[in-house]
């Protein structure tokens, strides 16, 4: 049994204390591997903004427990070594049981999730509540979810979202003892969360995605005040990297996010948690194609991981100055 405390890391609930005060999202943002964490911590200290770094499913079965746990620490260290010592998360992101949450506590995690949405409501309270159980007897955060994305949640797929009903939400908070609340108002995960027929266009020709459903959310925060709402399928697949992914020999297709405006609105409500991990995949994968078609010769890994990394970490502080506002928050 490793604690986060051992690693210098922290739990959700003061960051989510300030955050709902201060009216801005804490990033967090997935990593897989050694590059996408420097770049998350360079950009976090140079903009000096807290951090929830989250490992998936996926990510635990790529990249190993022990060496994530340990990249963790790393993190912490790395960053008073960057010049400012900023708050850090470790959090299991869309925990799908009760061991993959409880490996990850044992293993010094400091949050986890519990997604239980795809259950029927009763399930899905018995098993956050379980999980609850045994992670605050060890002082670790849980965020719950009620309500499905549209799109790929981890392995569960649906065709359709389930938005969240705000009338569910103070008996699940109340029995579950959830420390935050994921919720479903029209996002969803990767980078084809839109349809090109359910856009319209702007003056300039822009695509325009249907609003989020900042009705569903308002009426969440009326009957949960003060409590920290997180959004995931959060990514606003800023179309640069689309193009430039194409450009270089690659293919997306209707790869349409979330406007940095609507982002920017729900920051400023009790959302305070706000999920990326598919527009990080799109900068890594839009200037490692560009450096490698540029550079046919070049097999040095260090040549295109190095400048998707800058590219990466520039993105971030980007998202953290101008979309999330959690910068100067560490
Ligand atoms: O919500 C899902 C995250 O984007 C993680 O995706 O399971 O492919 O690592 P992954
Ligand atoms: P995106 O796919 O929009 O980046 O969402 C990531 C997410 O919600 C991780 O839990
Ligand atoms: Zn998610």
């Amino acid at each position: 049994m490793i604690s986060y405390k051992e690693l210098g890391l922290v739990k959700t609930k003061e960051m989510f204390e300030k955050a709902l005060k201060g009216k801005y999202a804490i990033p967090a943002y997935n990593f897989n591997n050694m590059e996408q964490m420097q770049a998350i911590i360079q950009a976090c200290v140079e903009t000096r903004s807290p951090v929830i770094m989250q490992v998936s499913k996926g990510a635990r079965d790529y990249a190993n427990i022990n060496l994530l746990r340990n990249m963790a620490r790393g993190a912490g260290e790395y960053a008073r070594e960057l010049g400012y010592d900023i708050p850090i998360v470790l959090h299991l992101d869309h925990g799908d049981s009760f061991e993959t949450c409880k490996d990850c506590i044992d293993n010094g995690f400091s949050s986890v999730m519990i997604d239980g949405s795809h259950l029927p409501y009763e399930e899905n309270v018995a098993l956050t509540r379980k999980v609850v159980e045994y992670a605050h007897a060890h002082g670790v955060s849980v965020e719950g979810e009620l309500g499905v994305l549209a799109g790929i949640e981890d392995e569960v797929s649906h065709e359709v979202s389930h938005y969240t009903k705000p009338e569910e939400v103070v008996d699940f908070v109340s029995r579950t003892g959830v420390d935050s609340l994921a919720i479903s108002i029209g996002t969803s995960h990767g980078a084809n969360k839109f349809k090109r027929e359910d856009c319209t266009r702007d003056a300039d020709g822009n695509l325009v995605p249907p609003p989020l459903r900042f009705d569903i959310l308002e009426e969440i925060e009326r009957q949960l005040p003060n409590f920290p709402i997180v959004l995931h399928g959060s990514s606003s697949v800023p179309q640069e990297y689309v193009e430039m992914i194409g450009r270089y020999g690659g293919k997306l297709k209707d790869s349409i996010g979330i406007p940095e405006s609507q982002l920017r609105k729900a920051a400023s409500s009790a959302v305070c948690k706000i999920n990326i991990d598919s527009d990080g995949r799109l900068a890594m994968t839009g200037i490692i194609r560009k450096v490698l078609t540029e550079n046919p010769g070049e097999f040095d890994p260090r040549k295109y991981l190095g400048p998707a990394r800058e590219e990466l970490k520039k993105m971030y502080m980007h998202k953290n100055k101008n979309v999330l506002g959690s910068a100067g928050h560490a």
